[in-house]
């Protein structure tokens, strides 16, 4: 196992669109999965998908740990959003389809732009499917900030970086700047790249 670099912003697999993965079983499979899961472990992330680790293939793996969901419900109670813990997932080749029209704004922060934080309209709802490495098929419904971290993760693998989602850039920057200004009722940027 190895900890694997992480691309920044502007290198041109970040842009690109990532390749089916043939054989989700495959050995060197299995090796670059045990590579993302020790390095997103040791940056403490959300998520991370296989072109942030220079590997243009359909691959992503998330969770959401309990206390981030805690977090997740005191900042959206109210608006009955799904904050549940969701365990380490792998996903490869994924598909997702939106439930519904509804979209809501959230900063969202990410390992490829390091100190940086934006605010995102997403989907609300979504269904997404997938496979494991296991050959296991995913199939689940999300809401809320389960949503937003699935349509960031796999957008990494259309080539599209948070930044090119963001409808307001006033609402894009460092993540200290911003924490700074920020006013007492508008949501917060979080720690947690995703
Ligand atoms: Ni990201």
């Amino acid at each position: 196992m190895a900890i694997l670099k992480i691309a920044r912003m502007g290198h041109p697999l970040l842009s690109a669109p990532a390749a089916t993965v043939a054989d989700p079983g495959a050995p060197e499979i299995r090796v670059l999965l045990a590579d993302m899961l020790e390095t997103l472990a040791d940056v403490g992330g959300i998520g991370l998908a296989a072109p942030q680790v220079h590997q243009p293939l359909r691959m992503v793996i998330f969770h959401i740990p309990a206390a981030r969901a805690a977090a997740e419900r005191y900042r959206d109670s109210g608006l009955g959003e799904d904050d549940a813990e969701v365990p380490l997932t792998v996903l490869i080749n994924p598909e997702i389809e939106p439930l519904g029209e509804e979209t809501a704004e959230a900063f969202e922060s990410c390992l490829s732009l390091p100190g940086m934080t934006g605010r995102v309209p997403r989907f609300t709802r979504i269904r997404y499917t997938g496979v494991s490495h296991l050959g296991e098929v995913i199939e689940r419904q999300a809401e809320g900030f389960h949503a937003r971290v699935v349509q960031h993760e796999c957008d990494h693998l259309d080539g599209i970086l948070y930044p090119q989602r963001i409808t307001d850039l006033s609402q894009f920057g460092f993540t200290e700047e911003m924490k700074r200004r920020r006013e007492p009722d508008t949501l917060e940027p979080e720690e947690g790249d995703i």
